[in-house]
């Protein structure tokens, strides 16, 4: 039988699925496995089943062990994996796209709701006791209907949160790689340059993947190309926010309000946003249902089968 190591312990039926067909170890404590163990388990597995918080850096990746031929990704952001040098090692990695978009497009929505309406002020308050009644002028947040929208990777996830977002008769802008047909489109209105799409819009949507070109594009310049009262969210990666440069911007309010689902480091990232009002805070649930991460087993299982029957996984990258 095939030994697969699956890094992180996944839900009951997803572990059953995997056992009937491979000989299974997994990290049964959940820890996040360092790059010491990762390296040390890859010497009794001929595949590997990791999440985004196995890194498996080019460093690792050069003492994997020969018998790995293949890293099944639980995830479809795959920046913790150093491709070129798996590439290199002849290890086939796949991920896991499509299946999360909608409920990570789903954190993306609630991020906007919430942090322009002002959620977490309002809870806090109520739980507090600090609420007094009902007032006119008190708790005013920012209204999301008819608004411009700008999402930032017009990928399966920003196709989606435009979707949903067409729901909230908001107008879609967007920047990406390329552009997209017009069919996939929908009327959204395309940006060569961020410049452009921040300068444009009310309300931005991470949803790129991270890379060397996407690292800090929310900086202090792109934050001026912003107009003043933007509310921002992200639930792609970290690595996309200056995170000192934007907390500077929501402390004097030229971005209003963020939603944040992922972190430079997590789980909270930098420790400021935490004293922030107009934070609205996730700990990287963008995939977190239990649909999705049953669905997100199935099809890394999925590859893992095709790989080992002699096909091609349908997910494969290199
Ligand atoms: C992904 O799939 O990339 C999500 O962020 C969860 O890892």
């Amino acid at each position: 039988m095939i030994d697969l190591s699956i890094t992180r312990l996944l839900i009951n039926p997803v572990l059953d699925r995997a056992r009937k067909d491979y000989n299974v170890w997994i990290n049964s404590d959940d820890h996040i496995m360092t790059s010491e163990e990762l390296i040390e388990r890859s010497f009794e597995s001929d595949a590997l089943l990791i999440c985004h918080s196995e890194l498996m850096s080019s460093k690792v990746v050069a003492q994997l062990s020969d018998r790995v031929k293949i890293i099944a990704n639980y995830s479809v952001g795959v920046d913790h994996c150093d491709l070129e040098a798996l590439k290199s090692r002849g290890v086939v990695v796949t991920n896991t796209p499509d299946v999360l978009s909608d409920a990570t497009a789903e954190i993306a929505i609630l991020l906007l709701l919430a942090s322009s309406r002002r959620a977490f002020e309002g809870d806090q308050m109520l739980r507090k006791g600090t609420w007094e009644q009902w007032a006119p002028i008190k708790m005013n947040g920012i209204q999301m209907t008819g608004k411009k929208l700008g999402i930032v990777g017009m990928g399966r996830v920003g196709q989606v949160v435009a979707k949903r977002a067409r729901g909230f008769d908001m107008e879609i802008h967007y920047s990406n790689r390329s552009r997209l047909p017009k069919e996939l489109e929908r009327g959204a209105v395309y940006h060569d340059s961020l410049e452009s799409l921040f300068s444009e819009v009310d309300m931005l949507s991470l949803n790129c993947p991270a890379t060397a070109e996407s690292k800090d594009m929310i900086n202090r310049e792109s934050i001026q190309w912003m107009r003043p009262g933007m509310v921002l969210v992200n639930t792609a990666r970290g690595s996309l926010v200056d995170e000192d440069a934007l907390i500077d911007a929501l402390q004097s309010e030229w971005v209003a309000a963020a939603g944040l689902d992922v972190f430079k480091t997590e789980p909270g990232g930098n420790s400021k946003f935490a004293d922030l009002p107009n934070v609205f805070m996730l700990p990287h649930l963008g995939s977190s249902t239990r649909e999705t991460r049953k669905a997100m087993g199935d099809r890394a299982l999925e590859n893992l089968d095709a790989f080992f029957a002699g096909e091609a996984p349908k997910d494969r990258l290199v």
